[in-house]
C-alpha cells in the first residue's frame, strides 16, 4: 500500500478502506508517513469529507494507536461528559460534582485548551496546591469513595489524536466534521467510561458555527460511541456568547463555586444541569428528565454538589477552603472596566474573538508551549438582548500583563455588536440527540 495512492483516492473523493485508514495511522504515528503526506490527505479530507463508515474506522484506528484505560477498579457505571469547546464552557466544574453527590461516578481525562477555548486541567491548575497528575490506583480510588475526579490524560492514550491534532492545527483543518468526531471519540473510547454525554457547541465560539453541523457531527459521534459499546447522547448547545460569565481559568473555577452555592443562575447552570440530567440517566440513577431534576436541585441546595467538589480538591492536594472563599484563588493586579460606546440591545457576539481576547490577556495559549496566568481574563457583564445605554459596563478585565491589553480592547470592543434593534432571543439547547 502506498500513501500517495490514498491521498490520490480521498482528493478524488472516494471513500476510503478500514485497512487504507489504518495504514495511515499506523504510518503516520510510527514516522514512516511524514507530516507533508499526511498534511496532504488531512486536507483532502477537509474538502471531500469521510462517510459514516469512514469516520468509525478511522476512530477506531486512532483508539487502536495506543493504551485504553481499565477502568474495572470502579464500582458502578462510569459516566463521562465531554464538550466540543467553547468559551466560558465550565460546565465539567458544575456536573461532574452535581452527578457525583447523586451517587454517580464521575471519572474524567481532560485536556488541555489550545486556542480560543479553555481546558478543564488549566482551570483546575489555577487552584493553589492542586495535581491533575494522580496514579491510577488514587484516581479510581476517589472515583470509589467522592464520586468524581479530575485528571489529565495518561501518556500514551490515543497518541494519534496528540499527532495528527497538531498537525490539524497549523493546517487549519480542525473544523472538519469526521476529524472532530474521530479526534474526540477515539479519546471517549480509550479512557474507558461506560457512558458518554457530549455537549456539542454551536455558534460563533465554536468549530461548528451552524445548527445544521452541529448536529451532523452530534448523531455522527453518538453513531460511534454506540458501534464501541458505550451508551451516547449528544446536546447540541449555544456558543454564539459566552456560556458563563467568567473567561479565564480563576474565573471560571470562582463562577463553578458560586453556581455550586445556589447564587448564580444563568445559562452556564441550565446546560450543566441539562447534561448533569442525561449523565444521571445513562448510569441508570434517573428515569427520566424530571425525576433527574429533582435529584440535581437536591445535590445543589443541600450543599452536597460542593461538599463533592471540595473532597475532590482536598484529595487531589488543593486548598477545598477556595470553596468557602473564592478570594484565596489567584487574583489578577488590575482590574479595566470594558463600557457601552452607543445605546441600544446588545444584539449578537463575535465569541471566537471574545475567547481571543482573553488568551491575549494571558488566559489561553496561541502555542503549546505559552504559558497560562490562572488570574487574568474577563468577566462579562451583558448578555445578548440586554439593553445599555452609554457608559454601562460591558465587561471587566482582570488584567496582570499588560502587553497585549490594546489589542484584547480593540478585539473585544468589536465583538460586542450593540444595535438600535431588540434580536430574537437565542436557544440555549437546540437539539438532544439519542
Ligand atoms: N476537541 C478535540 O478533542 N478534538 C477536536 O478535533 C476538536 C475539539
Ligand atoms: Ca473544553
Amino acid at each position: 500500500m502506498h500513501i500517495t495512492d490514498i491521498i490520490l483516492k480521498k482528493r478524488s473523493g472516494e471513500a476510503l478502506t478500514k485497512e487504507e485508514i489504518d495504514f495511515f495511522i499506523k504510518g503516520y504515528v510510527d514516522g514512516s508517513i511524514p507530516d507533508y503526506q499526511a498534511s496532504a490527505l488531512l486536507m483532502a479530507i477537509w474538502f471531500n469529507g469521510m462517510n459514516p463508515q469512514e469516520t468509525t474506522d478511522l476512530t477506531l484506528s486512532m483508539v487502536a494507536s495506543g493504551d485504553t484505560v481499565d477502568l474495572s477498579g470502579i464500582d458502578g457505571i462510569k459516566v463521562d461528559k465531554h464538550s466540543t469547546g467553547g468559551v466560558a464552557d465550565t460546565t465539567t466544574l458544575v456536573a461532574a460534582p452535581l452527578v457525583a453527590a447523586c451517587g454517580g461516578r464521575v471519572a474524567k481525562m481532560s485536556g488541555r485548551g489550545l486556542g480560543h477555548t479553555g481546558g478543564t486541567l488549566d482551570k483546575l491548575e489555577s487552584i493553589p496546591g492542586l495535581s491533575i497528575e494522580q496514579p491510577m490506583e488514587i484516581f479510581q480510588k476517589l472515583v470509589n469513595t467522592i464520586g468524581l475526579s479530575v485528571i489529565g490524560q495518561t501518556g500514551n492514550l490515543v497518541p494519534a489524536d496528540k499527532k495528527l491534532y497538531a498537525l490539524r492545527d497549523v493546517t487549519v483543518t480542525v473544523d472538519n466534521m469526521s476529524l472532530i468526531a474521530g479526534s474526540i471519540m477515539s479519546k471517549k473510547i480509550a479512557s474507558g467510561a461506560d457512558a458518554i454525554v457530549l455537549d456539542v457547541k454551536t455558534g460563533s465560539g465554536a468549530f461548528m458555527k451552524t445548527a445544521e453541523d452541529s448536529v451532523e457531527l452530534a448523531k455522527s459521534m453518538v453513531e460511534i460511541g454506540k458501534l464501541a459499546g458505550r451508551a451516547t447522547v449528544a446536546l447540541v448547545t449555544d456558543m454564539n456568547q459566552p456560556l458563563g460569565n467568567a473567561v479565564g481559568n480563576a474565573l471560571e473555577v470562582q463562577e463553578a463555586i458560586e453556581i455550586l452555592r445556589g447564587e448564580h443562575p444563568g445559562d452556564l447552570k441550565d446546560v450543566a444541569f441539562a447534561l448533569s440530567a442525561w449523565m444521571l440517566r445513562l448510569a441508570g440513577l434517573a428515569d427520566d428528565e424530571a425525576a433527574a431534576m429533582k435529584m440535581l436541585t437536591n445535590a445543589l441546595e443541600s450543599g452536597a454538589a460542593l461538599d463533592a467538589l471540595s473532597r475532590m480538591i482536598e484529595a487531589q492536594g488543593g486548598d477545598p477552603k477556595i470553596c468557602e472563599d473564592t478570594s484565596k484563588l489567584p487574583r489578577a493586579g488590575k482590574l479595566i472596566s470594558v463600557k457601552a460606546e452607543r445605546d441600544g440591545w446588545i444584539s449578537e457576539m463575535d465569541n471566537t474573538e471574545i475567547g481571543i481576547s482573553a488568551m491575549l490577556l494571558g488566559a489561553g495559549r496561541q502555542t503549546k508551549a505559552d504559558v497560562i496566568d490562572p488570574a487574568v481574563g474577563l468577566w462579562m457583564k451583558k448578555r445578548i438582548g440586554e439593553q445599555v445605554a452609554v457608559g454601562d459596563e460591558l465587561a471587566v478585565f482582570h488584567v496582570n500583563e499588560e502587553k497585549n491589553l490594546d489589542e484584547a480592547l480593540k478585539r473585544f470592543k468589536a465583538a460586542v455588536k450593540i444595535s438600535g434593534e431588540k434580536p430574537d432571543k437565542l436557544p440555549l439547547i437546540y437539539h438532544v440527540v439519542e
